[in-house]
């Protein structure tokens, strides 16, 4: 099996609460409710993150170690109305804190729901990431929720409206079927051993 071992490390605000760099990180952002701590959990075949049906579930940066070997980094989600500037501030500046200083961060798993076209804070995280140079790859989010048509149209209007390539590495997903996930693996793991 390719997820032998997964273990929460800790939940961190500030770089000296992170954990020591000593292994790729993969972080994974998106929307609040798109379903990054239920991804988490799908990857790592058990319930290990905190999900909710109300959004704003995660709210500090909690991180997973793979296989004694790659973190896994579940972030605060953004776009959620009923949060105050002031929470918004905070959010903004923990991220940004993460993003400027964490050396050991490969990659970043950029979440999308499939069943709506990106938003404009999604395409303001992708402007984000590549301006600080980043590699991220985006992954849609509860595909058991759409139809085949849907399905075959979905990749296609997100790497449109988040002006993407035609190869660019977009995958359809859902945590609740499993859908999608191993291929998703695979990748990561070939991404981090290159
Ligand atoms: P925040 O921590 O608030 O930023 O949210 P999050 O992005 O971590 O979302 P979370 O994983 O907590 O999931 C939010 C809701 O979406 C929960 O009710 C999940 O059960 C649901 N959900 C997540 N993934 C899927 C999926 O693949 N299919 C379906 N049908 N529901 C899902
Ligand atoms: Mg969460």
């Amino acid at each position: 099996a390719v997820i032998k071992k997964v273990k929460f490390i800790k939940s961190a605000v500030n770089p000296k609460d992170y954990p020591p760099p000593h292994f790729p990180e993969i972080a994974i952002v998106g929307r609040s409710n798109v379903g990054k701590s239920s991804l988490i959990n799908a990857i790592f075949k058990r319930n290990i993150a905190k999900v909710s049906s109300s959004p704003g579930k995660t709210r500090l940066i909690n991180f997973f170690l793979l296989n004694d070997k790659i973190y896994f980094v579940d972030l605060p989600g953004y776009g959620y109305a009923a949060v105050s500037k002031a929470e918004r501030n905070k959010w903004k500046k923990m991220i940004e804190t993460y993003f400027h200083t964490r050396e050991n961060l490969s990659l970043v798993i950029m979440l999308v729901d499939s069943r709506h076209q990106p938003t404009k804070l999604d395409i303001m995280m992708k402007e984000w990431l590549e301006s600080l140079g980043i590699p991220y790859i985006v992954v849609a989010t509860k595909a058991d929720k759409l139809n085949q048509s849907e399905k075959a149209k979905t990749k296609k209007i997100i790497r449109e409206t988040l002006g993407l390539p035609k190869d660019f590495p977009v995958f359809l997903t859902s945590s609740k079927e499993g859908t999608g996930i191993k291929e998703l693996v695979s990748y990561i793991l070939d991404f981090v051993s290159k």
